[in-house]
């Protein structure tokens, strides 16, 4: 992918020095951070519901959209993002005016109890639910490579069921302070401190 971006060329035009290693940072930690958590998070998952494993692993293909959907929607890897209004707007009887900036918190959504049915509860076969906001709420920021993590994540469960089907941990992860995900992120904006695991 890169590489086509290195090379791409619109109306004689090509993406800058900078402006290339902006987006391999970008596709350094969205398609790396998220789906390695996403994973982490998956077996710890199925190590606390053995039943859950044991639904999903007895008969994989019909369960695993459902239950890689469950992993992100339950322990969603990006917590939230920033935007920026452009408009005013009232939302739950909030007013919010343009220019303002707001956290849309990804984590609290897909634990909307008017949209989930027990929200809290880890549930492998929950019906594919468009709400779910794991990858974003819809709209031109929609994750890129959401088709992609899917994919990663049901195939590495498939290998991990296949070659070490009672993987679990065994012990709590010792889990990073961080609002986001990305140790690195944070320490180069300078509201983080040096993280060495995974965030929380
Ligand atoms: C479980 C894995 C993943 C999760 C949970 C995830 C989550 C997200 C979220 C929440 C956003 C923001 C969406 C929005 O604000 O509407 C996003 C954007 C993005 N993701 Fe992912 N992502 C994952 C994997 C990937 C992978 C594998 C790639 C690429 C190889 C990728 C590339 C991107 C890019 C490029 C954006 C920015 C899109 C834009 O702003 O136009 N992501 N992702």
């Amino acid at each position: 992918m890169t590489s086509i971006l290195m090379h791409a060329e619109i109306d004689g035009e090509r993406l800058s020095t900078g402006e290339l290693a902006n987006f391999f940072n970008l596709l350094l930690g969205a398609g790396n951070e998220t789906t390695r958590n996403a994973i982490s998070h998956g077996v710890r998952l199925l190590t606390l519901h053995p039943r859950q494993r044991a639904i999903w692993f007895g008969d994989f293909e019909t369960h695993a959209a459902s239950a890689v959907e469950e992993i992100v929607r339950y322990e969603i890897p990006i917590t939230h993002m920033c935007r920026v209004l452009t408009e005013d707007v009232v939302l739950h009887g909030v007013p919010l005016a343009a220019g303002q900036k707001v956290a849309l918190w990804y984590t609290s959504a897909n634990r909307d109890g008017r949209v989930f049915d027990r929200p809290d509860e880890f549930d492998v076969t929950r019906p594919l639910q468009p709400q779910q906001t794991g990858f974003g709420g819809g709209g031109p920021h929609f994750c890129r490579g959401a088709g992609l993590a899917r994919r990663e994540i049901a195939v590495m469960f498939a290998e991990i069921r296949r070659r070490l089907p009672d993987l679990h941990v065994t012990a709590e992860p010792v889990r990073v302070l961080s609002m986001f995900t990305q140790h690195d992120w944070i320490d180069r904006h300078g509201c983080g401190r040096q993280l060495t695991s995974y965030d929380d």
